[in-house]
């Protein structure tokens, strides 16, 4: 593999500190050892010689491989990934809460349900959403600089989920969660931490551990959650709760057919899919706005350069969506952001038959791994791999480093249907909060990064908020949508 992405004689590198992130260690873990790492955060497991060689064999060779080549990864995930299914571990502790959602589906109902939610997802439907993302960021502004004081430390980590939180149940719900949306929350964030904790087990061939107290918490969070979202489904469909058609996704699911098999989902399946987006579209966001905060805490250069961006690109007017097309820096600024801190750390799949890659044979029933930590990190893929860089990805290297090098979304058939949503989100969320806060980390050393299903910091990122700029009142974003196409009542794709 040859390098890429280079920038090493960039001078901007110059003193900046190195991001936090747990040293590889020098020689494999034993089992038991592996296994500790591994409970209490796997990214902590691997040794120098997953950051430095393109495959590696998790505890049984042939049994579970770590894949970081960039050929290998684009023939498991793109060219034959018709032999390779999810986990069935991973699947098994997230279908009770998704059952045949997206995420979680495999085969038929999954192909059905991608054609069926794609264009939920168009530039069109997401470019729609704008306006909620934005008023609830607004929101989140006016609180910032009237409730809190420049001495008082708020936890970035914190305020991110529930802003993400807010703009998907307000993009799905329109706000028909209002009541139990802290409950909901609450209780989601204890189902998929526990479930997130030795998600990895399977990996590497270890015992399926899980404290039944803990157990029985997530059974009951899963209870709360799932009945909350199957009444708003039933409501919604039954057109009981008097709401009017509002074009948000749970009426575009409601609504949407398979265009090949004409199949339309049942209101168990609109719930699997609701949660599904509730829990793969919020805490993923909110983990990446809070790294992005963090690594722009570390390096005051490349905040005053977004800052000075979305300055002359949007000025003093209201920020707009086709504007964030234009922030150049900015996206290069996430795209770093979500190298060195992928919201989705690891990729696992299972094969169905044997199969060869990159010479390695590959058993049927083989679990391989596919980690973008470990891959946005590697040695051969990356110069300075541990540097926060905003401007490697602006360079003209960065026009050749392959996509299975750098694939915070993943790649191939089972890629984020959420990217576009997820990168307008930020973008939004950064043009209004970058102009009107200084933002200063209270205790960077005590940041650090923690795999569960998603990549979070461990105890949160603790910053000071200064307003430089006022903010204006936020209108409310979901009154202010408009859906041509839901008013007209055509709402068949
Ligand atoms: C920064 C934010 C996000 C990141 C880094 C991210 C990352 C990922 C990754 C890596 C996968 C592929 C997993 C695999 O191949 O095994 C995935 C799948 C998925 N994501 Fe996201 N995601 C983000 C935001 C979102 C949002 C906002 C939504 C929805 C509103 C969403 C919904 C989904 C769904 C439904 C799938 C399953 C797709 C399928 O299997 O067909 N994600 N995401």
């Amino acid at each position: 593999m040859s390098s890429t992405a280079s920038d090493a004689a960039n001078p901007t590198s110059i003193g900046r500190p190195v991001p936090s992130a747990p040293a590889p260690r020098t020689s494999r873990p034993g089992l038991i050892a592996a296994y500790r790492a591994l409970n209490r955060n796997p990214i902590t497991a691997f040794s120098e010689r997953a950051y430095n060689e393109p495959i590696v064999s998790l505890i049984r060779p042939g049994r579970a491989l770590l894949v970081s080549d960039p050929e290998a990864i684009e023939h498991i995930l793109v060219h034959n990934a018709g032999n390779y299914r999810k986990s069935r571990q991973q699947q098994r502790r997230l279908q009770p809460a998704l059952g045949s959602g997206l995420l979680t589906s495999e085969g038929e109902v999954w192909r059905s349900t991608r054609r069926l939610a794609a264009p939920l997802f168009s530039p069109a439907a997401v470019g729609h959403l704008f306006d909620d993302m934005a008023a609830a960021t607004r929101q989140m502004a006016m609180r910032w600089q009237t409730a809190i004081a420049p001495d008082q430390a708020v936890d970035l980590a914190a305020e991110f989920q529930r802003l993400t939180y807010e703009i998907v149940s307000r993009t799905i719900f329109s706000g028909a969660l209002d009541q139990d949306r802290a409950q909901i929350h609450a209780h989601m964030a204890i189902y998929f931490d526990t479930l997130g904790r030795i998600d990895l087990s399977s990996f590497f061939d270890l015992p399926e551990w899980w404290p039944s107290a803990t157990k029985v918490k997530a059974r009951t969070s899963l209870r709360t959650f799932r009945s909350v979202v199957d009444t708003v489904v039933k409501g919604r469909l039954e057109g009981s709760d008097g709401s009017a058609v509002s074009g948000d996704l749970l009426d575009r699911l409601m609504h949407a057919s398979d265009p090949t098999s004409g199949r339309k989902l049942d209101a168990d399946a609109i719930a699997d899919n609701v949660l599904t987006f509730l829990a793969a579209g919020h805490e993923t966001t909110g983990n990446a706005l809070a790294w992005i905060f963090y690594l722009m805490g570390l390096d005051p250069a490349s905040e005053a350069r977004t800052r000075t961006e979305i300055d002359e690109v949007i000025g003093d007017g209201p920020v707009s969506r086709e504007a964030l097309d234009r922030l150049t820096f900015t996206k290069a600024v996430i795209d770093e952001a979500m190298r060195l801190y992928p919201p989705a750390p690891f990729i696992g799949r299972e094969a169905l038959a044997s199969d060869e890659v990159a010479g390695h044979q590959v058993r049927k029933g083989s679990q391989l791994v596919i980690s973008p930590w470990i891959v946005h990190r590697h040695r051969l893929l990356w110069d300075d791999p541990d540097q926060f860089r905003p401007e490697r990805f602006l360079s003209e290297a960065a026009k050749t480093i392959p996509r299975s090098a750098f694939l915070p979304f993943g790649l191939g058939p089972r890629i984020c249907i959420g990217q576009r949503f997820a990168l307008q989100e930020i973008l939004t969320v950064l043009a209004i909060l970058v102009p009107r806060f200084r933002v200063r980390l209270a205790d960077p050393a005590a940041v650090e990064p923690l795999a569960r299903i998603t990549l979070q910091p461990a105890r949160g990122v603790a910053a000071y908020v200064t307003p430089i700029k006022a903010c204006r009142e936020a209108p409310s974003g979901t009154a202010a949508r408009s859906y041509p196409e839901a008013e007209a009542g055509r709402l068949s794709y």
